[in-house]
């Protein structure tokens, strides 16, 4: 190895004196790396191996598709058959009827995507002054300049300077605040709430009961749009295609990635609810001078369809449903070793192992220690900011891989104690 490979959010310094793990093989919910060893994937990679690895099915498509013509700049008129079925089957799936579907290359260029959609909204319904955007403490929502203007994780947009204006916080748990906080500003300068319907990277913290909902109304009555960041939740991680479904939501943007490809190629997608679409849509709308190179590319929307027919012969977001209970009881039994403060869980494959808040105050990196020792133990966790470890399984997991997971999370919080 040259030693050129500069990860992403790595400390290199770290990284460099404790080697890298180079993995190279996977199945199911296995990797291996290049000495052979075995890993129980319990974190499905980053939050999106929702079928699991080893689909050949999906490579065969995507090479099929590459030996005819691997894509074509969508701007403008042109597109590509694939991309065309790829729109309508997401657009069949979208929690409000009718959407429209934009698509991306991640999570990160969603997030953009949808600033942008949501102040051009405005701005093309004559409302220009409606620019702030509303970010919940705790929130991840990518880390392009949209996307760390809007980080609820402090640490996350610190150390560049002034990034984008117009931007508030609220509290991650109480619709009174959010409604408190768009009247204090005034709802005519209120663009959009951005939201993810369980907290990721911030912890794993699904909603409290009637929190989605009441913070949906709050944006309903003052006219803020109501962006549910699906990136991790969406294609089927929350037990439902969609978490805004599973709450009835009728969000009026989704943004998602991760699961839509299940993360075999990188794609992501913004779902324009009818309401938002049409001024964009309507004649003398003009054109909206935005998109990306990729933007529906052909070779990555062949992977999402076979993908998605996947999820769906396989029923995996109703799986996901069904296990979600097992996942969090099996985690619970983690609450009886002396590291562990509790465990958060229970909405779809999602939860996380908090450590005790003392020992995370006296050594911040406990997490990342019981995250490694996990590794070596054979299960790869995720340490999260807070001295969480996020479990985030493929939903194809069975109850004795996740009697697996909690073994070696066991013997990683044994081995730091
Ligand atoms: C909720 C949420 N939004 C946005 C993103 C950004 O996605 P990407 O890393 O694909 O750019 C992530 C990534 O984890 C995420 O969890």
């Amino acid at each position: 190895m040259t030693g050129s490979y500069w990860h992403p959010f790595a400390d290199m310094a770290a990284v460099v004196a404790m080697g890298e793990l180079v993995l190279e093989r996977g199945d199911g919910c296995s990797v291996w790396d290049v000495d052979g060893k075995r890993y129980l994937d319990a974190t499905a990679s980053l939050w999106y191996c929702n079928v699991g690895w080893g689909r050949a099915e999906i490579g065969d498509a995507v090479a099929a598709q590459m030996a005819t013509l691997p894509t074509y700049s969508n701007f403008g008129d042109i597109v590509l058959p694939v991309t065309l079925e790829l729109a309508e089957r997401v657009a069949g799936l979208a929690p409000v009827p009718g959407s429209k579907v934009f698509l991306t290359s991640g999570g990160s260029d969603s997030i953009d995507t949808a600033t942008k959609m949501a102040r051009r909204y405005w701005q093309l319904l004559d409302e220009p002054d409606r620019t702030i955007l509303i970010r919940r403490e705790k929130a991840y929502h990518g880390m392009h300049t949209a996307g760390t203007s809007l980080a609820g994780i402090p640490a996350n947009a610190a150390g560049h300077g002034a990034l984008i204006q117009d931007v508030i916080e609220v509290p991650w748990d109480d619709p009174d605040a959010l409604r408190a906080a768009i009247d204090d500003i005034g709802p005519e300068r209120v663009a959009a709430f951005f939201c993810e319907p369980v907290i990721g990277a911030g912890g794993v913290f699904p909603p409290p009961e009637g929190y989605l909902e009441a913070a949906r109304a709050v944006c309903r009555d003052t006219g803020a749009l109501f962006v549910a960041d699906e990136v991790i939740t969406g294609f089927g991680r929350c037990g439902d295609w969609f978490a805004s479904t599973r709450f009835d939501l009728e969000p009026d943007i989704v943004t998602c990635a991760k699961g839509i490809t299940s993360g075999y190629l990188p794609l992501g997608a913004v779902l324009a609810a009818p309401r938002v679409a049409e001024p964009f849509w309507a004649e003398g709308a003009g054109m909206w001078r935005h998109g990306y190179t990729y933007s529906g590319h052909a070779a990555v929307a062949a992977a999402a369809l076979v993908n998605i027919d996947i999820l769906e012969r396989e029923e995996l977001p109703m799986r996901a449903k069904a296990m979600e209970g097992s996942l969090l009881d099996a985690l619970k039994q983690l609450t009886d070793h002396d590291l562990v403060e509790g465990v958060r869980g229970g909405v779809g494959l999602l939860a996380a192992v908090q450590l005790r808040e003392d020992l995370v105050e006296a050594d911040p990196a406990v997490g990342a220690r019981v995250g490694a020792a996990t590794r070596e133990a054979g299960v790869l966790v995720r340490p999260l900011v807070g001295g969480a470890l996020a479990v985030s399984p493929p939903l194809t997991i069975d109850d004795s891989e996740i009697h697996e997971a909690v073994d070696g999370i066991r013997a990683g919080l044994d081995a730091v104690a």
